[in-house]
């Protein structure tokens, strides 16, 4: 006999809490007060972000690493630096954080969204190349919640058609593809330090480059289009100032330290979590292919099958969360569906309003993004995997449990 689900007044399967984040102490208040005793709180006089951008680049095989205000303006950053214009086209994928799109609306140019891959979340290289046409000047793809998209099809894909490729690696901190750090393998990659994120100072961001003239613009850009050498006073490019302060840059050299040791947890537990849930009907782990040679696993994403598992996504979540397994189902809508596309409450950001005015986006259908939003994606945060075996073999028993009772969660609905 099936034992009794904590909906249905059973007892939880877990009580523990799963470790909280972020995770920090002692460390973070030395590198706090060092920052506020040096007297130097901008990092122009500072030394705290500059140590923190050699280090963070050079981890993932960066020549340069440029700290900004937030993942979003990292992004706005490297789209302005490569030069992106009013009626320019930039691929985008419709699965993933407002700003991927946002930053293309605001530089004037034209989001045009890619489809995904079901099994792995990841935009699709074959819907990038269907979604090419004369104007697309760019590619952005998204590590979906940690895991490297096609790599090698899309670098391709870009060579091929004169593309601009940068990485939104707001998830994927020390992420590898075929033993390469993503971010870095791009023309530009950017990160989110935001509080959410796999290495936090609560608001921050970098772009990674490798290309002289492009991490050039983008330090002059985040730096009020001022150039190095010259005066205080002197502007060259339209840019802002867009830097991370010195507390910024203090907080995250402490967290850097844990950082290596939280994403070898997590790789472990993610990986193991993967394989005991694939043993689970109706339970799809995000598809890792061999060339992903380390996850960040921001997020441990599955889908839900519910006919097979026995369930409906909405009735899972809750039995999940029941037994003491806090999950969500993730973004809830293909980005074309948010308000700001449907209303077209673009601003001053209309794109090239006379010779190419923005699409209707309501006639946009991608219909693995849909079906994962509106039905089968399931996320578990990356806190979850920080800590022991123990802990995974919680999450997948729950699962197992749930599954064994499903009749009986199903007819009690
Ligand atoms: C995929 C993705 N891109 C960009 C961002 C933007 O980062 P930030 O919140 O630091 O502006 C986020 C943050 O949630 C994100 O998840």
């Amino acid at each position: 006999m099936a034992e009794k689900l904590a909906i249905h007044g059973g007892n939880p399967l877990r009580i523990r809490p799963f470790p909280d984040w972020p995770i920090f102490g002692e460390e973070e208040e030395d590198t706090l007060v060092r920052a506020l005793r040096s007297g130097k709180w901008g990092r122009q006089a500072g030394s705290e972000v500059a140590a923190f951008e050699r280090e963070f680049a050079e981890y993932h095989r960066a020549k340069h690493g440029i700290a900004v205000v937030n993942g979003t303006v990292a992004l706005r950053l490297a789209l302005m630096a490569a030069d992106i214009a009013a009626g320019d086209e930039v691929i985008v994928p419709p699965y993933t954080f407002m700003a991927t799109a946002s930053a293309v609306l605001e530089t004037n140019a034209v989001p045009v969204f890619a489809d995904l891959d079901l099994d792995s979340f990841n935009i699709d290289p074959a819907a990038i190349e269907a979604a090419i046409t004369p104007r697309t000047r760019a590619i952005i793809v998204v590590h979906l919640g940690g895991l490297p998209v096609d790599l090698d099809a899309i670098s391709d894909i870009a060579r091929r058609r004169g593309l601009i490729l940068i990485e939104d690696a707001a998830h994927a901190h020390g992420a590898e593809y075929r033993g390469r750090r993503v971010g870095a393998i791009g023309d530009l990659g950017t990160f989110s330090f935001q509080s959410s994120k796999n290495l936090t100072c609560g608001e921050g961001g970098i772009i990674l480059a490798n290309n002289e003239e492009l991490a050039e613009r983008c330090r002059s850009i985040h730096n009020c289009g001022r150039l190095p050498g010259r005066a205080w006073y002197e502007h060259f490019l339209l840019g802002g100032n867009y830097r991370l302060s010195e507390f910024q840059g203090a907080v995250l050299n402490a967290q850097w330290r844990r950082f290596d040791v939280q994403a070898t947890a997590r790789e472990t537990n993610g990986k193991y979590l993967s394989q005991r849930l694939a043993r689970i009907p109706g339970i799809v782990p995000q598809y890792r292919g061999p060339e992903c040679t380390r996850h960040a696993y921001h997020l441990f994403a599955f889908r839900l099958l519910a006919e097979e598992f026995g369930m409906s996504r909405e009735r899972l979540l809750e039995a999940l969360a029941a037994e003491g397994v806090p999950c969500s189902f993730g973004y809830p809508l293909p980005l074309y569906r948010q308000p700001l596309f449907l209303d077209r409450t673009f601003g001053a950001y209309g794109g090239d309003a006379v010779s190419r005015p923005l699409p209707d986006y309501r006639r946009e259908n991608c219909p693995n993004c849909e079906t994962i939003c509106t039905s089968q994606g399931v996320w578990l945060e990356h806190r979850l995997l920080l800590g022991t075996r123990e802990d995974m073999d919680d999450i997948a028993d729950a699962l197992e449990k749930i599954h064994a009772s499903r009749a009986v969660a199903v007819a009690d609905r």
